[in-house]
C-alpha cells in the first residue's frame, strides 16, 4: 500500500495533494517541523501524519498543549517533576519529553509559551538533556523528534519581544504552512461528505442529501474557522435536521449571507500588538518598564500601540492613572514619572473619557 494513504487529510485540491507530498518527504527525515497555519485547518493532524509516516511509527506520540497550562504545569508537563518538589507533586512523575522517548514530542501552540519556557526549551533542544523540576543534578538524555505547531505570526511575536528568535530558528528547520480552508474550496464537498458520513452515523440520522442550494452556499462560505468550523456546522445541521435532506433553509444565517460569496477572506478579530502587551502587564505581571518601554525607545511599537494598551489600562482602572500604574506593575514612587512619560511621548489620554 502506498504510503500516501495513511495521510489522513481529506481533499484533492492542489494544495492538500502537495501537502500530503511533502508530509510523506518530511515524515522519512528526522528534522524538526514547525506547521504554521489558522486554527482549524488541520496542523494537528499533520503532526500526527509526519509521525506516523516516519520510522519512529511505532514509538510513542506525545502532544503537549503549551497554551493551556499555567507555566510551572507545563514545565512539570514537559521536562516532569520529583515528588514534593511543589504542593501537589506527590510523586515522581515523567515529563512527556521522557514518555517521547525514541518517538515525537509534538509542542501545539508554541508561541504562547513564556519566554522562561522558552528559554528551557531551547536548552534541552540544545543538548538533548532533561532536567526534572526539583531535581537535583542528575540529567537524562532522551531523542525524540520534535514537532511544534502554532496560528500565531512568529515574526511579529519576535519583533515584540515575546518569542525567542533563537528558538525559532532550531524549531524552524523545516517549515509546513497549511492553507485556509477559503483558498483550496474544490475541498468543501469531499469535507462535507467525510463528515456527513461520520456524524449520520453517530446520529443515526435519516439525511440523505444535501440540497444544491445549500451545497452551494456551503461552498461559497468564507469559513474563518476552517475545516473545524465546517465539521461543527455539519455536525449541528445533521443533529437539528427535519427532513431527509439538508435544505438552503436549515443554514445559518452567516453560512447563508450573500456576502460570504465573496471570496474576500473575513477576518477573525486577531489578537492586536495592544492585546499581546496588555496580557503581559496584567497576567503575566510584567512592568511597563520592561515589557512596554524598551519597545517603543527600540520603536518596535508604535506610539499608537502604547495609547491603546493605556487605554486598556484606564477601561479597567475607570479613569484612575494611580490605579493604571499598579496594575501595570510599578512602583508607587514611579507614578510621576509614568505620567511624564506619557506627556513627552503624546500617550497620555483624557481620564474623563474613562469615568
Ligand atoms: N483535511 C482534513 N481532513 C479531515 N479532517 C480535517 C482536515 N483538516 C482538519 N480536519 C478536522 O478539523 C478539526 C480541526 O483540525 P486540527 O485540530 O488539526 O486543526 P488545528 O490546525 O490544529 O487547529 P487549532 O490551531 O485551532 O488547534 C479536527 O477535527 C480535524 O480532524
Ligand atoms: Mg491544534
Amino acid at each position: 500500500m502506498r504510503a500516501r494513504a495513511r495521510v489522513d487529510l481529506i481533499g484533492r485540491s492542489a494544495e492538500i495533494v502537495a501537502l500530503q507530498e511533502e508530509i510523506e518527504r518530511v515524515a522519512r527525515s528526522d528534522a524538526k517541523v514547525l506547521i504554521t497555519g489558522e486554527s482549524g485547518v488541520g496542523k494537528e493532524i499533520v503532526a500526527r501524519s509526519i509521525h506516523t509516516l516516519s520510522p519512529r511509527a511505532a514509538m510513542p506520540f506525545a502532544p503537549v498543549n503549551c497554551a493551556g497550562l499555567p507555566e510551572t504545569l507545563l514545565e512539570s508537563e514537559l521536562f516532569g517533576h520529583v515528588k514534593g518538589s511543589f504542593t501537589g507533586a506527590y510523586r515522581d512523575k515523567p515529563g512527556k519529553l521522557e514518555t517521547a522517548h525514541t518517538g515525537t514530542i509534538f509542542l501545539d501552540e508554541v508561541g504562547e509559551m513564556t519566554l522562561r519556557m522558552q528559554g528551557l526549551l531551547l536548552r534541552f533542544l540544545e543538548t538533548g538533556e532533561l532536567q526534572k523540576v526539583g531535581a537535583d543534578g542528575g540529567s537524562r538524555h532522551v531523542d525524540v523528534r520534535v514537532v511544534a505547531a502554532t496560528n500565531r505570526n512568529l515574526h511579529e511575536l519576535i519583533a515584540q519581544g515575546q518569542f525567542r528568535d533563537d528558538l525559532y530558528y532550531r524549531l524552524n528547520v523545516i517549515h509546513i504552512i497549511v492553507p485556509p480552508l477559503r483558498d483550496r474550496r474544490e475541498d468543501i464537498p469531499e469535507l462535507i461528505a467525510h463528515f456527513l458520513g461520520r456524524y449520520i452515523a453517530a446520529n443515526r440520522s435519516s439525511i440523505t442529501a444535501v440540497s444544491p442550494s445549500a451545497m452551494k452556499a456551503l461552498s461559497a462560505h468564507s469559513w474563518p474557522g476552517n475545516v473545524r468550523e465546517l465539521e461543527n456546522v455539519i455536525e449541528r445541521l445533521v443533529v437539528n435536521a427535519k427532513g431527509t435532506q439538508i435544505e438552503f433553509d436549515d443554514l445559518s444565517p452567516d453560512v447563508k449571507a450573500q456576502d460570504t460569496i465573496s471570496f474576500k477572506p473575513r477576518r477573525e478579530r486577531r489578537r492586536t500588538v495592544a492585546d499581546d502587551l496588555y496580557k503581559r502587564l496584567t497576567d503575566d505581571r510584567e512592568s511597563f518598564w520592561t515589557a512596554v518601554y524598551p519597545l517603543f525607545m527600540e520603536r518596535e511599537i508604535t506610539r499608537g500601540n502604547v495609547r491603546d494598551v493605556v487605554k486598556k489600562g484606564l477601561e479597567e482602572a475607570r479613569g484612575n492613572y494611580k490605579i493604571v500604574a499598579r496594575l501595570f506593575n510599578m512602583e508607587s514612587r514611579d507614578y510621576k514619572r509614568f505620567l511624564n512619560f506619557l506627556r513627552k511621548h503624546d500617550c497620555q489620554i483624557p481620564f474623563k473619557e474613562y469615568r
